[in-house]
């Protein structure tokens, strides 16, 4: 009784959206759309391909600026902020179709995210800060060894959520990896930046079912660790399993809101994928995506 007590009142939220909007000419990609995500809570946002998820996500991250609406991150307005920013007050994302440096070294492509934070929390000193810093790279003293053993061992810690998938290749060009261990790459560089909120964008996009329950168990335990995590995923037996709550998307406005359990058979949401023609039969087997690149069309388990 007391925990479901505990479980219905309403968490501090992190992120709020309100009204938020874009077009597109003459497309209205995300329309006048509100959703609260609380601190610790795991959201998963779905809908058919087209819905407008990833543009949500550029929207709140700062890679895209809404033509109507807010975002507020921790009680602050940060609406139109630019992703450089946002990932200094700790947003941190991962890319549809993956972003990663590809002539950097694994390890490097990570230590990126650890350094943006850590520029962030700097003072900046006008005109001779640049010179400090060139100076402190180029002579290397004691103290400035010792930050980066520190940040390599960070680094490599993250990695190693990743079990043996990238830390035999730490050294390797993040060019030469797989698509599924490029994606892998991406999600330590944003954790590196000890994000407060983590966007994901199709974090199992390309990868097989092995790979797929492992990606699961990684995000479930950043769950377990208190992340906030803001998920998009096709996948829907994934998105069951790991939301706390479910927000569909069609036509760039939001048509349900709720419990998986509930989202899942509501006749809306049904309605909105089969109405898109999105349930491939290709998928029902095994759930997987079709495409290269994560376009792919919704399972069709939705639709008990
Ligand atoms: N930069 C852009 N210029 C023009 N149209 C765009 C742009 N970005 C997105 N769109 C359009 O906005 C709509 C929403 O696209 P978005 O990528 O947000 O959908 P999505 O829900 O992420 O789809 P998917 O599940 O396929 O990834 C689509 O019709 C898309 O073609
Ligand atoms: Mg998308």
């Amino acid at each position: 009784m007391a925990d479901q007590l505990k479980n219905s009142l309403p968490k501090k939220p992190l992120l709020e959206i309100a009204g938020l909007t874009r077009h597109f000419g003459g497309l209205t990609a995300v329309n006048g759309l509100s959703l609260t995500v609380g601190q610790g809570e795991l959201v998963s946002v779905i809908g058919p391909n087209g819905a407008g998820k990833t543009t949500l996500f550029n929207l709140i991250s700062g890679l895209d600026a809404p033509d109507a609406g807010s975002v507020t991150f921790e009680g602050r307005d940060v609406t139109g902020l630019s992703a450089e920013r946002l990932a200094a007050l700790g947003l941190a994302r991962s890319f549809q179709h993956g972003r990663v440096f590809g002539n950097l070294s694994v390890l490097d492509n990570v230590l990126v995210g650890a350094h943006t934070r850590l520029r962030a929390v700097k003072p900046r000193i006008p005109l001779v800060g640049p010179l400090v810093e060139l100076a402190l790279a180029l002579i290397r003293p004691p103290s400035v060894r010792a930050e980066e053993e520190r940040l390599r061992a960070e680094a490599k810690e993250i990695v190693r959520m990743f079990g043996e998938r990238l830390t035999p290749r730490l050294d390797k060009p993040a060019h030469s990896l797989s698509y599924a261990n490029r994606r892998r790459v991406e999600i330590a560089r944003a954790l590196a930046l000890h994000p407060r909120l983590l966007l994901l964008d199709e974090p199992t996009a390309g990868m097989n079912p092995t790979e797929t329950a492992e990606m699961l168990e990684i995000i479930r335990g950043l769950k377990a660790r208190g992340l906030t995590i803001l998920l998009i995923e096709h996948k829907l037996d994934l998105v069951m399993q790991l939301s706390d709550r479910v927000v569909v998307m069609d036509h760039g406005a939001r048509i349900a809101e709720g419990l998986p359990a509930a989202v899942a058979s509501d006749p809306a949401v049904i309605e909105a994928y089969l109405g898109h023609k999105a349930v491939g039969a290709a998928n029902q087997d095994t759930g997987q995506d079709t495409g290269q690149d994560g376009d792919a069309a919704v399972p069709v388990r939705i639709a008990h």
